[in-house]
């Protein structure tokens, strides 16, 4: 049977729930249990699963790697709470500000190894490439998260640079999610090859978006400090378009803020938002979200299913390109 969005995500939530971090000792695995059960919005899992279900009705063997991809996101997040001195997740303390640093370094570390003991209940056949899959695009996500550290402290980041080091840190794991689904249940690997660039170009706008809800997000909603990727002098797209779009005077202004963390930041986020707004920077990161999401949907089309089957991963992809949260 073909799936709605929510029936796949009732079927992932009942499968956490049944697996639960309930180990010892305590100060390792309750840390994990906080962040997995203190929201989030579980796409990944449901890419997976949606992946999978395009191609066959019955998917339950995906469950376990539908778990593995989610859990290694969840510690992505972890160390990159501390990589980004975020104090807030999901509308609640990361986890290095409610515990400590070493609790989120270790709690972290964990939940990689349980990511792979996850990844191997996926069927023997399809098991190497599954394996090999992933360790793909995990390495990716640490390649692009030392990338985007680098270009906090460097003024002469690229579009392009920028474009590549999402598309490692973030685009991978969309695109993996995809992939690994598609492997569940041996689809061919042309399918495979257009599943994963879809995610790949949907990931990218992901990003993009997740870039411009950090400066223009509504802090009720979003969850996540607003305005920290600009305390962060993080090189985002918002960055990266507005020097190339402002004047001698602008440029350098943003030069400056960029350079610097002073102890109150709130005048530094309020500069730089005006510098952005005044651009009208969300308009052009509308259009270049929108050029991912073509190519994307160029990508679904090649797929040799019905459109029928298509047509909750396609709405899926828009949804993730257009959210607020
Ligand atoms: C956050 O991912 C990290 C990025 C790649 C932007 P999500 O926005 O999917 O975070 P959760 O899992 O829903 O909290
Ligand atoms: C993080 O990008 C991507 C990974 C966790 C690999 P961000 O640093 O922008 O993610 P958020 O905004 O903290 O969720
Ligand atoms: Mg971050
Ligand atoms: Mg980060
Ligand atoms: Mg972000």
């Amino acid at each position: 049977m073909l799936l709605t969005l929510p029936d796949i995500q009732k079927k992932y939530n009942l499968y956490a729930k049944e697996h639960p971090f309930n180990f010892e000792p305590k100060e390792l695995y309750e840390p994990i249990e906080y962040i997995l059960n203190v929201g989030g919005k579980r796409l990944r899992p449901a890419l997976v699963l949606m992946a999978a279900n395009l191609f066959e009705n019955e998917i339950d063997s995906a469950l376990p790697a539908a778990y593995a991809i989610e859990v290694f996101h969840n510690f992505t997040l972890v160390h990159d709470d501390i990589m980004d001195e975020a104090p807030l997740r999901r509308g609640q303390p990361t986890i290095h500000t409610k515990y400590d640093t070493n609790v989120a370094i270790l709690s972290g570390d964990v939940m990689l190894i349980y990511a792979y003991k996850y990844l191997l209940e996926a069927p023997s056949a399809t098991l190497a490439q599954v394996i090999k899959s992933f360790n793909q695009f995990a390495i990716a996500v640490c390649e692009g998260q030392q990338m985007d550290v680098n270009f906090e402290s460097r003024n002469d980041v690229t579009i392009e640079e920028y474009i590549k080091m999402i598309e490692l840190k973030t685009a991978a794991l969309i695109a993996g999610a995809l992939r690994i689904g598609a492997y569940m249940v041996t689809a061919d690997e042309q399918d495979a090859f257009h599943l994963s660039e879809f995610g790949r170009n949907i990931g990218i706008a992901f990003q993009l978006q997740d870039d411009i809800l950090d400066t223009f997000g509504d802090p009720e909603k979003f969850g996540k400090k607003v305005g920290g990727d600009i305390a962060q002098n993080k090189k985002t797209y918002l960055v990266l378009k507005s020097l190339q779009l402002a004047d001698e005077a602008t440029a350098s202004e943003l030069h400056q803020w960029l350079s610097t963390k002073p102890k109150d930041e709130s005048a530094k986020i309020e500069a730089v938002k005006n510098i952005f707004t005044r651009l009208d920077i969300k308009k052009h990161a509308s259009t270049i979200k929108n050029k991912y999401l073509d190519e994307a949907y160029y990508h679904l089309d090649a797929i040799k299913v019905s459109d029928e089957r298509k047509q909750y991963l396609r709405l899926f992809g828009e949804t993730l390109v257009y959210r607020n949260i």
